[in-house]
This record gives structure tokens, C-alpha cells and sequence, in this order.
């Protein structure tokens, strides 16, 4: 991983980041099907939907019956919901969820770690979940050409934890990741982590 030489300086917003690298990555080209790993009020998924083409699709997971339905309303409200399949379950059982037929033609897979912003803080996404939901996602996703990016939260209790167990994970079984830090100066400030897959790295 190019995680040393990577790191930007200055306190960049990583879903602001994210959402730039993703429009970047694809330009003009669109997706079939996205994943939003971890929905909390749906905004990600919101981005994820702009990426698709015709009849594409955003599946999207999350653990919170309270998350699922924000993300629905959003969509909802921005006539998409017939562009939407969202599963109130851990993103660890992706592949158990979505249709095989998509296998390995996944565009663009999203994770923002941590807690639904505006409720229980202690339901937050874990290590050892985090670690299997982003194995799924790689299988899953298009090798010719695919975007992958986790967002990850050093401050909280367990934060810094899960930020090592992604950085592991990527150091060792994510070719071409990456990973900027918002502000190198504050050890508690929140990183990224992204893989451009196939053309356009
Ligand atoms: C920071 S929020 C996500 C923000 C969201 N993407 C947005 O645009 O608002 C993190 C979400 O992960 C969810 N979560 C925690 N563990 C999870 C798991 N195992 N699978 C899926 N979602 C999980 C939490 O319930 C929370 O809603």
C-alpha cells in the first residue's frame, strides 16, 4: 500500500474526498451497480446513485432499521427509490444478499465507519465485521475497473482499532490501495482509504 507516500496534508473532509475521487475515477463513464456498505442517513448512497447508468442500482446495508429508513426517505424524496435495495443487516453477509449475477460487476463500493450520526454511539461498526465486509467487497467488485473507498474514524473508542485493522488489511490484500490522512498533525483526525481497480489508476 502506498500509505506512507500517499499522505496529503491539510484537514480535507474524507466524504467530501471520497465522493471526488469516485466522480474522478469514473468521468463520464457510468455503473450498473454500486454498494453502499454502511447507509447511516443515506447521503453516500445518494452520490453511489449519481454514478449510475439506466436501470442501475445502489444496494446498501446497514444494521440500524432507523438508518435504512432515513436512506429510503432520501430516495424517496429524490424519486429514486425504484434505484435502491437496501438490507437492514451487516454488511458481512453482502454476498449472501446480493444477486449472484452481479458478482465481479460491482463499480463502486463506499464504507464510512463508525456510528448513525444522531443516535446510540456504541452501535458502531467493529473490526472483525469491517475486515469481512471489505473481503466481500473486493470479491465483489469489477477487477477492470472499480472504485473502492473506506472511510475510517481514529477518535472514538474502538476508532483507532479499526483504522489499524483496515490499514493491516489493505497493507496485505488490497492491491493499489491507498490511504490519506485529513491532518497528519492530529493524531485523532480521520483517514481514507481507497483502490482504484483497472483502468483510470
Ligand atoms: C457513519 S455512519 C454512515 C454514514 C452514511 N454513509 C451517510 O451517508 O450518512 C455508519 C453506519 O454504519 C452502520 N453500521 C454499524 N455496523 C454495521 C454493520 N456491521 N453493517 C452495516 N452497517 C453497520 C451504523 O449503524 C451507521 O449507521
Amino acid at each position: 500500500m502506498a500509505s506512507v507516500g500517499s499522505i496529503r496534508r491539510g484537514g480535507f473532509s474524507v466524504v467530501g474526498r471520497s465522493h471526488g475521487l469516485a466522480a474522478e475515477f469514473f468521468g463520464q463513464r457510468k455503473i450498473s451497480c454500486a454498494v453502499d456498505a454502511t447507509l447511516g442517513g443515506g447521503r453516500d448512497a445518494l452520490f453511489l446513485a449519481s454514478l449510475l447508468s439506466e436501470g442501475g442500482k445502489v444496494y446498501g446495508f446497514d444494521i440500524q432499521a432507523e438508518a435504512v429508513r432515513r436512506s429510503r426517505g432520501l430516495f424517496e424524496k429524490n424519486g429514486l427509490l425504484d434505484r435502491c435495495e437496501f438490507f437492514n443487516a451487516g454488511h458481512e453477509n453482502m454476498s449472501d444478499l446480493i444477486p449472484r449475477a452481479l458478482f465481479g460487476n460491482v463499480g463502486c463500493v463506499f464504507f464510512n465507519l463508525g456510528w448513525l450520526p444522531g443516535s446510540d454511539k456504541s452501535v458502531a461498526t467493529r473490526p472483525s465485521t469491517t475486515v469481512a465486509a471489505i473481503r466481500a467487497a473486493v470479491e465483489l467488485m469489477d477487477k477492470s475497473r472499480g472504485f473502492l473507498s473506506v472511510a475510517a474514524y481514529r477518535a472514538h473508542p474502538g476508532g483507532r482499532e479499526e483504522f489499524e485493522a483496515v490499514g493491516e488489511l489493505f497493507e496485505r490484500e488490497i492491491p493499489f490501495g491507498e490511504c490519506e490522512i485529513s491532518d497528519p498533525a492530529d493524531a485523532g483526525s480521520p483517514a481514507l482509504f481507497y483502490a482504484r481497480f483497472g483502468r483510470g489508476r
